[in-house]
């Protein structure tokens, strides 16, 4: 009945009304409550969507009673925003929640966002991004899930479950949006906003792979990318708004464009004027403009003069109506009013936190098992990093502030009282090049048994246009580190960053790194009950760390050399630092041997493999196993291999747990040609875990 009841709207609206749909200005900026009235005026009734910058529901509410009351139609507007790691409960960026490697407590997470959101007059996420990033100078590797295609898929897909749930309508659930479809983290050098070289095969191969299996997941929208895929701007591309997404995914939402993308279509150099670039966009299969006012100027003479057709134009408004429906907006336009307390940081949103962030935490080194930090009685707790909020939220953390954040000295304080007694110093800032607190900083090291040195990038040189000429910490913060070695005392690195980091010089002089992302407003207790060893660390990078900048671009699952390596370099060592997947911990997992269900097989059989993986160590831990598929000859070059499948389990001391992969011939040894066809090739595969390699035949 929905569809009948857009179909019936569609028929009653005149072609203005159709158009303003079309359309996303924003409420809520420059606004308060006091002030609603203001900006209220200055937006029309019949606009189709509005971004909300607000946290009260009162100027939502009176932006949409004049929707309701004073359009014709009374059609309601759906406001969205871009609560992108939780709308006031932070938790970790995207990139740290794919090195939980637990889609399902992500879901969660995307849960708690969602319920906030909507409670504050929200409808809509632009999120989840979904961007394969394999240049950590782009800043916005730490809004999505690391360099791997399939890990994107994944989190995307969880992400947009959380957000969703099964039932749109619900009063917790709002819409998501995959983005920047598609090709934005190929970025060239980094930079953000520019040109991107994409051959078709790495279109498919790489970049379309997540977006198929967000739409799969039942994405309600996407957003299109500011970048152009090899000559064609995303915000303008037929073949991958229309022909793909539509026609061969038959994806039944709607596209709305990145801020501007269509007005930037001009300076892209496709289009002359705004009209061309509103044809340009809208012909390509773009149904929203947000912030271009190109369709709201120009659709209508565009239609008049016959360029577009009013079915093009009802195609797009029923796309946007029926997401409206499904909301339920029709029913319920209001969002009732209820108190921050009500919305925000209730205990279980705080405790999904805190659990995301404990499981997002890498153990990048640990020597001579500096943690944990059993026996120790004087800690002393360095850094700009220490006592910071801002900073631990990372970009885009909607309406996060620094005073909900749970700072990582204080995490520490509660973590060891009664155990240890704490000194801190800030010993410099994060960047700059004052060096006046060095001297209090190493006479804290100096008194202290171990050191835990806090250090990290400012939140604001990560997401949208934040690159980075080089992904080292400033040198002030290395120079404090070489200062406190001094003091001959173990050192504990503490990493806050939303990128991979250069830390070849910071690495020797570290004992332990704990890399614990921008961990959002609950991540300071866990950080410290990983120190303390109450939590055994079971973060996996989602991302390579390169051993230096000059490394970039490098991640496991490149295409295969002639030489068989990677390139050699004359100065530096062709290896990352760490590589995907690197993670240690506590205990110690001993895996079986890899056993598939059988090593031939022919096009249409099962096929699985399992692994034993035993907790030989003497402490609980989770463990997650990693299966990689490599095809040794494929009448294309393939990937030295490519991550298919992946699971994480607690395995207490002394248990052994069964993990198992369910391949799907098809999809997990087949490959994409340049247009998107999969084959299946006969021949050998094999499946790779752990430094076990198993091989299988396909025949035919
Ligand atoms: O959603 C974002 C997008 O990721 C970058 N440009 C602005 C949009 C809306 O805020």
């Amino acid at each position: 009945p929905i569809e009948k009841r857009v179909d019936d709207l569609l028929s009653r609206m005149t072609l203005e009304e159709k158009v303003m749909q079309l359309n996303q200005y924003t409420l809520g900026r420059n606004n308060n409550v006091n002030n609603v009235g203001e900006e209220v005026k200055k937006v029309p009734a019949e606009i189709g969507s509005l971004i909300y910058f607000e946290t009260n529901p009162a100027l939502r509410n009176s932006m949409q009673k004049k929707a309701m009351e004073e359009s014709r139609l009374g059609i309601p507007i759906i406001f969205g925003y871009d609560a992108i790691h939780g709308f006031r409960t932070v938790y970790p960026i995207s990139l740290a929640q794919a090195c939980s490697w637990n889609p399902d407590l992500v879901e969660q997470a995307c849960a708690v966002s969602a319920q906030e959101a909507r409670m504050s007059g929200v409808d809509w996420t632009f999120s989840p991004m979904i961007d394969v990033a394999r240049d950590p100078r782009w800043g916005r590797v730490a809004e999505g899930y690391g360099e791997d295609p399939y890990t994107n898929g994944v989190f995307g897909a969880a992400s947009v479950k959380g957000y969703q749930g099964d039932d749109l309508s619900a009063e917790n659930r709002m819409a998501a949006c995959l983005k920047h479809y598609v090709g934005y983290g190929a970025s060239e050098a980094g930079r953000d906003y520019v040109y991107t070289e994409i051959s078709k095969q790495t279109l498919w191969d790489t970049y379309l792979l997540p977006y198929e299996m967000g739409v799969k997941a039942g994405a309600a929208t996407l957003m299109s990318s500011f970048n152009d895929i090899s000559g064609v701007p995303g915000s303008a591309n037929p073949y991958i708004m229309t022909e793909i997404l539509k026609k061969r995914w038959g994806h039944d939402g709607f596209i709305v464009s990145d801020w501007g993308a269509i007005e930037q279509l001009k300076n892209q150099g496709l289009a002359a004027t705004k009209k061309e670039a509103a044809w340009h966009a809208f012909t390509a299969g773009l149904e929203m403009d947000m912030m271009s006012h190109a369709y709201d100027r120009h659709l209508q003479e565009l239609v008049e003069e016959g360029r577009v057709s009013v079915a093009q134009v009802d195609e797009a408004v029923r796309r946007v109506l029926l997401l409206k429906f499904r909301l339920g907006l029709f029913e319920r336009p209001y969002t009732p009013a209820t108190s921050e307390k009500e919305r925000f940081f209730r205990p279980q949103s705080m405790d999904i936190a805190a659990r995301l962030a404990a499981e997002s935490m890498v153990l990048l080194k640990n020597e001579n098992k500096t943690l944990p930090l059993t026996d120790k009685k004087k800690i002393a707790v360095i850094g700009p990093m220490a006592k910071n909020g801002w900073d631990l939220l990372g970009s885009w953390c909607g309406h996060g502030k620094d005073t909900d954040v749970a700072m990582l000295y204080n995490g520490l304080a509660t973590e060891f009282a009664g155990k240890a007694e704490l000194r801190y110093a800030a010993g410099c800032a994060t960047k700059g090049d004052n060096r006046e607190g060095f001297a209090e900083a190493l006479e804290a090291a100096r008194w202290s048994d171990v050191v835990v040195l806090c250090l990290g990038e400012m939140m604001t040189w990560s997401g949208e246009n934040a690159s980075r000429s080089s992904i080292a910490l400033p040198q002030i913060q290395e120079e404090l580190a070489a200062e406190l070695k001094k003091a001959g005392k173990p050192i504990v690195l503490v990493l806050v960053n939303g990128r991979p980091l250069e830390l070849n010089r910071l690495e020797p002089i570290s004992d332990a790194i704990l890399e614990i992302w921008q961990p959002g407003v609950n991540g300071a207790l866990p950080m410290a009950g990983i120190l303390s060893g109450r939590i055994t660390p079971s973060g996996k990078l989602a991302m390579t760390f390169p051993y230096s900048t000059g490394q970039i671009p490098i991640y496991y699952n490149r295409r295969k050399s002639g030489r068989g390596h990677q390139g050699f370099y004359k100065d530096i060592t062709s290896d990352p630092l760490y590589p995907f997947g690197h993670g240690l911990s506590y205990t110690e997992f001993k895996y079986g041997t890899v056993t598939p269900s059988a090593t031939k097989v022919k096009r249409g059989d099962r096929l699985s493999a399992e692994v034993t993986v035993t907790n030989v160590g003497a402490r609980d831990g989770a463990e997650t196993v990693h299966w990689f598929i490599s095809d040794p000859y494929c009448s294309i070059t393939r990937p030295v291999k490519e991550l298919k499948h992946f699971e994480k389990q607690l395995i207490k001391a002394g248990e052994t747990k069964t993990f198992r992969f369910d391949i799907d011939l098809e999809r997990d040894f087949g490959f994409v040609n340049e247009d998107g066809k999969r084959f299946l090739e006969a021949g050998e595969y094999h499946i790779l875990v752990q430094g076990q390699t198993v091989k299988i035949e396909l025949i035919d």
